[in-house]
């Protein structure tokens, strides 16, 4: 168990996070676009609704600052006797902080949720730079993602 550095705490994600810089971190992934206040608590509100099935958590920095975050999403299947799925997604450290275990962190930390909300499997999609860092975490290999763009 990867133990954060000293003054960092990890904890679900807060409705007043956007002042804290949680988009700011999102953007190490993707482009994030000009999200209002209002859009991020439309978003937030819903996922709140659904908080048996979408957990995201995020690292806070000493300086109260969002420097970590990454979500799980369980899927209700029918197969495997209408088993449970976890897909990790989004998973991001701030640029500046990279490098102090905090990305392997929040990996356990979904990880223990997908254990205990009762997935049979955990898994995620991620580039080929990234497999040795969720090698680290536990993951292996398998199979191949597609996309499809709208
Ligand atoms: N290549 C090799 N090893 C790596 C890499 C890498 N790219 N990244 C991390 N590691 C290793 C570390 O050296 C460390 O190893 P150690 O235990 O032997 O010292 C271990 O993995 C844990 O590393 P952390 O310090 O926890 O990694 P960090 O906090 O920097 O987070 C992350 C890693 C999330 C990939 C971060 O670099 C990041 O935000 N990158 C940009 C966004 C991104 O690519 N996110 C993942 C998208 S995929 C998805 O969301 C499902």
């Amino acid at each position: 168990q990867a133990t954060l550095p000293k003054g960092y705490t990890i904890r679900p994600l807060a409705s007043d996070d956007y002042e804290r810089g949680f988009l700011d971190v999102l953007s190490v992934l993707t482009v994030i676009g000009n999200i209002t206040k209002a859009q991020f608590l439309e978003r937030f509100f819903y996922l709140k609704a659904h908080n048996h099935e979408y957990f995201t958590l995020v690292i806070v920095s000493p300086q109260n600052r969002i420097v970590g975050a990454g979500t799980i999403f369980v899927e209700r299947k029918f197969i495997r006797n209408t088993g449970l799925v976890g897909h990790i997604e989004d998973i991001a450290v701030d640029k500046n902080q990279q490098g102090k275990k905090l990305g392997l962190r929040v990996i356990q930390a979904l990880k223990y949720i997908g254990a205990k909300t009762g997935c049979y499997k955990v898994i995620l999609d991620c580039s080929e730079k990234n497999v040795p860092f969720y090698e680290k975490c536990g993951f292996q290999r398998k199979e191949v993602e597609m996309a499809w763009y709208c």
